[in-house]
């Protein structure tokens, strides 16, 4: 039986890319650690910044030039956080049925959420807002037992010894200056080790790995910085291949990425921080997403804005509230769940418990008609729609008494059990799922 479940396996990886990009990382001496992970299905990220007081790109306005480097900066002094509330916002993860958060503790433009002794540039020491942000949230959040990521950003745009500075214009080049470099390396390392002994975060989620290579990084160094630390933290696939899991953005897979654990990380609207943007994904949209990311074994990690004052859009509230009531009703289906049924079996996702006795459907939008499930060997014991109860009909078709290959099943959905958005249905089976992937005929 088990070694059905790894053929299933296997055959999903089948469409992945050959190449691991987190190549330096061997999934069996991590397993452990990322357990909570894999477990949590939804994060939801907070990009807080200074790009929040005029609403404009995060970091990327001034290095595209669309504002100048000074204008960006003058963000500074509209920076409040007078209506911060990170109780509130806790709570509001927690509703939305997240298990974890991930929040900017600095992006590309250099300014820290919290009070760096590194430098003077810090929403504490240059905002009138003159508090560190970090701190308070994690206390709220582990007050809830959610997990919390810190979100760090590797390019310091405003650093002067950050070789990089705008699109067209950089400051001197490594090569030519390695002392140079080496002070900034010595300066963002601190920040991590300093970050790492003020907040023990649960997760690193770094970010701007790109513009330089592993070496040039020490992304080894900064892994065992980390871990010597916090040696249970998880570190997201941003570090030249020493991260722990894959971070497609925006763009969602239609094969699995190959590495064991992913995370799709998406905007609310079109953008990472606070904008006038109102080209808001509904929350049929992102309830389908979220479904399929975790029927192909992944997380999604749903972002949000918040406002300079530190309160949060009312689309986004909304967003996250519908989220967390489909979540409640539906969410034996999701968290703690296992990736389902490899493409062909079922024309929709699905998921699996982790002993693989049961099987989770979710069928999108207006439910109209039978359902069907190809190529399934075990027995149906029992159809249950999830968040409601009523037990649903299946009929096997096509089954030929002396042929080992399964017949078709037929679950029958009326409309009345329709949920608003993703209706669930749980198969119960009579033992680990078997599944028959072959051409039909006499095999
Ligand atoms: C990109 C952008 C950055 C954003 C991040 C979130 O890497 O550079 O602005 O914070 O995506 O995933």
């Amino acid at each position: 039986m088990k070694k059905t479940i790894v053929l299933m396996v296997l055959g999903l990886f089948a469409f992945a890319p050959a190449v691991l990009s987190q190549k330096n990382i061997d999934p069996k001496e991590i397993r452990e650690k990322m357990q909570w992970f894999a477990d949590a299905k939804l994060g939801i990220f907070i990009h807080a910044g200074i790009y929040a007081v005029n609403g404009i790109d995060e970091s990327w306005s001034f290095h595209n030039r669309k504002i100048s480097y000074a204008d960006y900066m003058k963000q500074l002094q509209g920076f409040t956080l007078k209506k911060y509330d990170p109780a509130y916002w806790a709570a509001l993860i927690q509703e939305s049925g997240a298990r974890y958060a991930v929040i900017t503790t600095k992006h590309h433009d250099g300014v820290a959420m919290y009070d760096t002794r590194l430098s003077d540039l810090s929403i504490v020491k240059k905002t009138p807002a003159k508090r560190d942000m970090i701190k308070p949230f994690f206390e709220e959040l582990r007050k809830r037992n959610i997990k919390c990521g810190a979100y760090y950003s590797l390019i310091d745009w405003s650093d002067a010894n950050y070789p990089g500075f705008l699109n067209d214009s950089g400051r001197y080049l490594v090569a030519k200056d390695y002392d140079r470099w080496n002070r900034f390396r010595n300066f963002f390392q601190g920040q991590i080790k300093e970050i790492n002994t003020l907040f023990t975060p649960d997760l690193w989620w770094f970010d701007g790995d790109w513009e330089h290579s592993a070496e040039e990084w020490e992304a080894q160094k900064v892994r065992s910085i980390i871990l010597s630390g916090n040696p249970k933290a998880i570190i997201n696939g941003r570090l030249q291949g020493y991260g722990d899991y894959e971070t497609p953005e925006q763009n969602f897979p239609v094969s699995r990425p190959a590495f064991n654990w992913w995370e799709l990380c998406m905007t609310s609207n079109d953008n990472w921080g606070f904008h006038h943007d109102n080209n808001w994904k509904t929350p049929y949209e992102l309830i389908t997403i979220f479904v399929d990311a975790v029927a192909n074994g992944g997380n999604l990690l749903l972002d949000m804005g918040p406002k300079e004052d530190g309160t949060i859009p009312e689309e986004q509230i909304n967003i996250l509230k519908e989220l967390g009531a489909w979540n409640k009703k539906n969410g034996e289906a999701i968290f703690n769940t296992i990736g389902g049924l490899p493409h062909g079996h079922f024309y929709g996702p699905s998921t699996l418990s982790k002993d693989s006795t049961t099987l989770y459907l979710f069928l999108h939008g207006k439910v109209n008609g039978p359902v069907m499930i190809k190529g399934l060997r075990n027995k149906v014991e029992e159809i249950t729609v999830v968040g409601n109860g009523t037990k649903l009909q299946s009929k096997v078709v096509g089954k030929i008494s002396w042929s080992p290959i399964p017949g078709l099943v037929y679950i029958d959905v009326p409309e009345s059990v329709a949920d608003k958005y993703v209706t669930v249905l749980k198969v119960k089976l009579d033992k680990p799922v078997s599944l028959y992937g072959g051409h039909g005929g006499l095999n």
